[in-house]
């Protein structure tokens, strides 16, 4: 399957609420939780697209001075398993690479996918946080990717 990253715009806020609804129905985030992200320069969201243009994903990056932390990741249930999370990653983690001294992210214990998505994109289990999760309650799982280069400063 050909998949597009691009940065998100506001036009597809719709179809990435109902997206984020789709696949996080106990606790998704609003439409105004994308909308500050969008609006917010420490925060990219990118799309994958499909082919003809439809939405199959977004992953969601904060940055902070040198530290990225993976907010949000999903795809659409019927486009799973072709890859399109292993793209998204990848153009995170190319940016972490050029840009970050490293790339933190937190995942419920029961998600195996996400952590072993996680695991084959080189992060590594460093912590956990207890009963971090609501809905249902559950511990989450801290993972982090270390690059070689920090951020580079001018002058
Ligand atoms: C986790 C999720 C984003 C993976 O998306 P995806 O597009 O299906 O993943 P990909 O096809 O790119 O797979 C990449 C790697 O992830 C892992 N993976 C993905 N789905 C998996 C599954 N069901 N079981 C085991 N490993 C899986 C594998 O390591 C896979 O590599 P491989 O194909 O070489 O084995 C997707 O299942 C999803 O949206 N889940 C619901 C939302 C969610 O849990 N987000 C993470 C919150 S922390």
């Amino acid at each position: 399957m050909r998949i597009q990253i691009i940065p998100m715009t506001i036009e597809r806020l719709p179809q990435v609420a109902a997206l984020e609804q789709a696949c996080f129905p106990a606790d998704p985030w609003s439409e105004g939780v994308f909308r500050e992200a969008l609006a917010n320069p420490r925060v990219s969201v990118l799309l994958a697209l499909g082919e003809d243009g439809g939405l199959l994903g977004y992953a969601v990056l904060s940055v902070m001075l040198d530290e990225g932390n993976l907010d949000n990741i999903a795809v659409a249930p019927q486009a799973r398993r072709q890859g399109v999370a292993d793209a998204l990653l990848s153009a995170l983690t190319g940016f972490g690479r050029g840009h970050l001294a490293a790339l933190t992210l937190e995942v419920r214990a029961s998600n195996a996918p996400a952590i072993a998505l996680y695991g084959k994109h080189g992060f590594a289990a460093v912590g956990r946080r207890k009963n971090y999760y609501s809905a249902p309650r559950e511990d989450a799982i801290l993972m982090t990717l270390e690059f070689e280069h920090g951020i580079t400063t001018a002058g």
